[in-house]
């Protein structure tokens, strides 16, 4: 499937709002790239694709990931919007052919983060905090440092996203903790 395909697929899929968001990921996710030396199809097709199950309803993702034997953290039962990477990576592998396994995870992984991730899977966790679109001050100054130091960049984004939780009062996914810990502890996910 091309992209323009690809495009047009999602967009009959999605809000507009949603897909105009998926569009704002994909740009600068490609823009992210070259900085961190990787070819830009991928991000492009990560990018564009990473929401593709965000706006199922929580007892269809919880449902979904139960047909496809996804294994279930008790979090994520309590906050079934968790599961829509994982469950998005299921959708795309069987409905829209879309295989290439570090794609795959960088669309499981932009939820929570976690304390292993490639380059691309880094750069679809920072373009969907930092795309233009949300047009929020935390996303522009993630978005700025995301130009000079990802690992700046990612630490930034992992701090928001934890004050965020603990402010709503939700729970935290140890995923994004580990994460943090991580990055603190050796300065890296990868
Ligand atoms: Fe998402
Ligand atoms: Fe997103």
């Amino acid at each position: 499937m091309n992209l323009e395909k690809i495009q047009s697929r999602l967009s009959a899929q999605l809000t507009p709002k949603r897909f105009e968001h998926s569009l704002g990921v994909m740009d600068l996710a490609v823009k992210l790239a070259p900085i961190y030396q990787i070819p830009p199809e991928p991000p492009r097709i990560a990018g564009l694709l990473h929401d593709v199950a965000r706006e199922l309803p929580a007892q269809e993702l919880l449902s979904l990931a139960h047909d496809f034997q996804i294994p279930v953290l008790e979090i994520e039962e309590q906050i079934p919007v968790l599961l829509h990477g994982k469950v998005g990576v299921e959708i795309l592998k069987r409905e829209w052919g879309i295989l290439d396994p570090d794609i795959l995870q960088a669309i499981s992984l932009h939820v929570t983060g976690a304390p292993e991730m490639s380059i691309l899977s880094q750069i679809i966790f920072i373009a969907d905090f930092a795309e233009p679109g949300r047009g929020l001050i935390f996303s522009d100054i993630a978005k700025k440092l995301a130009f000079v130091d990802r690992c700046s960049a990612l630490s930034y984004i992992f701090d928001q996203q934890i004050m965020y939780i603990l402010n709503s009062g939700c729970l935290l996914h140890p995923n994004t903790i580990e994460a943090r810990n991580k990055l603190i502890m050796t300065g890296s996910l990868s």
